[in-house]
C-alpha cells in the first residue's frame, strides 16, 4: 500500500533514522529534503546540526547556515565532533535526572550523516572502531536527549547494516537496493531490489511498514541564504585603523617634496 505520508516530518521527528541504498538511488536527495524540512519547521534556536560529509560536497552548502554547529569532512573531526555530542547528551541527561520527564525538552540536535560506509570502511581499522563505538553510544542514548542519528549509507549489508549498530536505528527508509539480501539487512524484508532507480523508497517504522514517494527535493538555497550566519566584524580588526593612501594624498605628498627640494635649493644658492 502506497502512503503518502509526510516522510520527511515523520523522520525527523523520530529518534534515530537509516537511508539505504545503491548509487544513484537518491540518498543525498533524501538527505537534503530532511534538512529542508528541519529549516522550514524549526528555528535554528529549536533545532541544531552536525553534518558529516565525508564526500565533501554534498553537505557544504549547509556549513554557513546558523542550523549547523559543526561541518566535518576528515574522520578526526568526526570523532572529535561525536564526543561533543556525547558530553551534550549526557549533561542534558544530568539536567533532567530527578524531573521525571521522559524526553529532553530543548533544542533538538541532529547529527546528518552523509555516506555512513565511508566513515566505517575507509580509515585505518582503530579509527573506525572509536567512530563506531561512540556513534553507538549516541544511538543508544542520544533518543531521551532530544539527539537524533539521520545516516545514509550505500553497501548497507555488510559493514553496517547487519552490525549490532543498526538495531537502534528505530527507521529505516529502503531506496533501490542491489538485491534482496541488502533490501532484508535495511527494511528487514525483500522489495527495495524491486525499486525503480530513484523516486520510491519502502519505510519501516514503529508504526509500521509502507511504500512511499520521493519527490525530487527542491533547490534549498533561498533557506540557505535566509539563515546564512552573519559573522561579526572581528573586534581587532575593527579597531585598527586601516591605512591606506589615497591618490590625492599621494599628489599633495609630492607637492610638498618638491617644495622642500626648492627651498632647499634657494638656501643653497643663499650661501655660496
Ligand atoms: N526522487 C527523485 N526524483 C527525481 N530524481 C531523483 C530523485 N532522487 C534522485 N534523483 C536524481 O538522481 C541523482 C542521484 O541522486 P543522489 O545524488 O541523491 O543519489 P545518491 O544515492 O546520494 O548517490 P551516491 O551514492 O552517488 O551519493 C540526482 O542528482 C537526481 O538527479
Ligand atoms: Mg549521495
Amino acid at each position: 500500500m502506497e502512503r503518502s505520508i509526510s516522510l520527511y516530518k515523520d523522520i525527523i521527528t523520530s529518534p534515530h533514522t537509516l537511508i539505504a541504498g545503491t548509487t544513484g538511488s537518491g540518498k543525498s536527495n533524501v538527505m537534503n529534503g530532511i534538512i529542508r524540512e528541519i529549516m522550514l519547521d524549526y528555528t535554528p534556536e529549536e533545532a541544531q546540526m552536525y553534518l558529516f560529509d565525508p564526500k565533501v560536497i554534498e553537505l557544504e552548502d549547509y556549513r554557513d547556515t546558523q542550523y549547523c554547529v559543526r561541518y566535518e569532512t576528515e574522520f578526526d573531526g568526526m570523532i572529535e565532533a561525536l564526543d561533543e555530542l556525547i558530553e551534550i547528551m549526557n549533561e542534558r541527561y544530568h539536567s533532567m535526572s530527578g524531573q521525571h520527564i521522559k524526553e529532553y525538552q530543548g533544542t533538538r540536535i541532529y547529527l546528518i550523516f552523509d555516506e555512513l560506509a565511508d566513515a566505517l570502511t575507509a580509515p585505518p581499522l582503530k579509527t573506525i572502531g572509536m567512530i563506531k563505538s561512540k556513534l553507538q553510544v549516541l544511538l543508544q542514548k542520544g533518543r531521551a536527549s532530544r539527539i537524533s542519528v539521520i545516516a545514509a549509507s550505500q553497501n548497507p549489508n555488510r559493514e553496517i547494516v547487519s552490525g549490532k549498530l543498526t538495531i537502534n536505528f528505530t527507521n529505516r527508509l529502503g531506496l533501490r537496493c542491489v538485491d534482496e539480501s541488502e533490501s532484508k539487512a535495511v527494511v528487514k524484508r525483500k522489495g527495495c531490489e524491486l525499486l525503480p532507480k530513484y523516486g520510491k523508497a519502502l519505510y519501516l517504522s514503529p508504526d509500521g511498514f509502507s511504500e512511499v514517494k520521493i519527490p525530487l527535493t527542491p533547490n534549498n538555497w533561498e533557506l540557505i541564504q535566509r539563515y546564512r550566519k552573519v559573522r561579526p566584524v572581528p573586534v581587532a580588526t575593527a579597531q585598527k585603523p586601516v591605512f591606506q593612501p589615497k591618490q590625492n594624498d599621494t599628489a599633495a605628498s609630492l607637492i610638498a617634496l618638491f617644495g622642500l627640494g626648492l627651498m632647499l635649493f634657494g638656501l643653497l644658492g643663499g650661501i655660496l
